[in-house]
């Protein structure tokens, strides 16, 4: 029930990411010049929501737009309606709905969906991840020297010691292919299939990162903060990886390990 629930809500905000997609939308702008809310995340947000409430009028929400409902359940829904607005707003088809389900503050199911590349990745604790029903694994590469790696840069800008730069140039400049998607949510479903080895990221919000956390851990990957340390939600920094080369990773990111 719950899981149909929750495909049921993505399903929901996609289809109406997908009406906007190529239509005319209004753009509005958040903190930061480029930090944008465009109508399409509204209207996903509304239909998830409505999907949610009407089958646990319960649970508490955390939603990106219209922030978080004061209920105290032990269930709590953490809902992005659009991850990768900055590339949907210019026809980028890499944006997906991304919502994570915790309980007592443990997640324990999350779905990420790329309506665009029809791409639905699930996760449930214990149970593994999966690709549209085919489960899903980390890569095996051990070297983070030979790692595909990914990662986002924040609306404004970090200045500080091993900033989103500083950590950027240090890879560049060994040669290791580091993309930029432009959804963390994917970044992480992306990571979770093997597709990429790592993804580091300075300033995330619980909802870019709840469903693929989950998806990463039950692939056999691990996620932490860039410490090395447990991994949080409602911390900012995200390290997540393959495992095989964490270490290797936390080393860069702190500028203690040289590839
Ligand atoms: C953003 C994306 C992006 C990441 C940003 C997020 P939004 O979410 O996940 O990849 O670099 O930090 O804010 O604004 O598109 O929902
Ligand atoms: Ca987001
Ligand atoms: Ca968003």
């Amino acid at each position: 029930m719950l899981q149909s629930t929750l495909i049921e809500a993505a399903q929901a905000g996609a289809a109406e990411i997908l009406r906007y997609f190529h239509g005319e939308f209004r753009i509005d702008n958040k903190e930061g010049v480029n930090n944008l809310v465009t109508e399409a995340d509204h209207a996903s947000e509304k239909a998830i929501l409505a999907v949610i409430r009407s089958a646990y009028p319960d649970h508490m929400i955390l939603a990106e737009e219209s922030g978080s409902t004061d209920r105290t359940d032990e269930f709590k829904w953490i809902v992005d309606p659009i991850d990768g607005t900055v590339n949907f707003a210019h026809g980028i088809p890499l944006n997906a709905v991304s919502i994570g389900i915790e309980k007592n503050g443990e997640l324990i199911m999350g779905v990420v969906y790329n309506p665009h590349l029809k791409e639905l990745f699930f996760a449930e604790k214990g149970k593994g991840a999966f690709l549209n029903d085919r489960r899903i694994q980390v890569s095996s590469e051990t070297n983070a020297a030979k790692a595909c790696l990914v990662t986002g840069f924040p609306y404004v800008y970090i200045d500080q010691p091993n900033g989103p730069l500083d950590v950027f140039a240090r890879f560049v400049k060994k040669g290791v292919p580091v993309r930029r998607i432009g959804s963390a949510a994917i970044d992480l479903c992306w990571v979770a299939a093997g597709r990429f080895d790592g993804f580091y990221e300075h300033k995330l919000e619980p909802w870019d990162s709840a469903a693929g956390a989950l998806m990463v851990t039950e692939a056999g990957g691990t996620i932490t903060n860039h410490q090395g340390e447990a991994f949080t939600i409602y911390e900012h920094p995200v390290l997540a990886s393959n495992g095989h080369i964490h270490d290797q990773l936390v080393g860069v990111l702190n500028n203690t390990h040289q590839l």
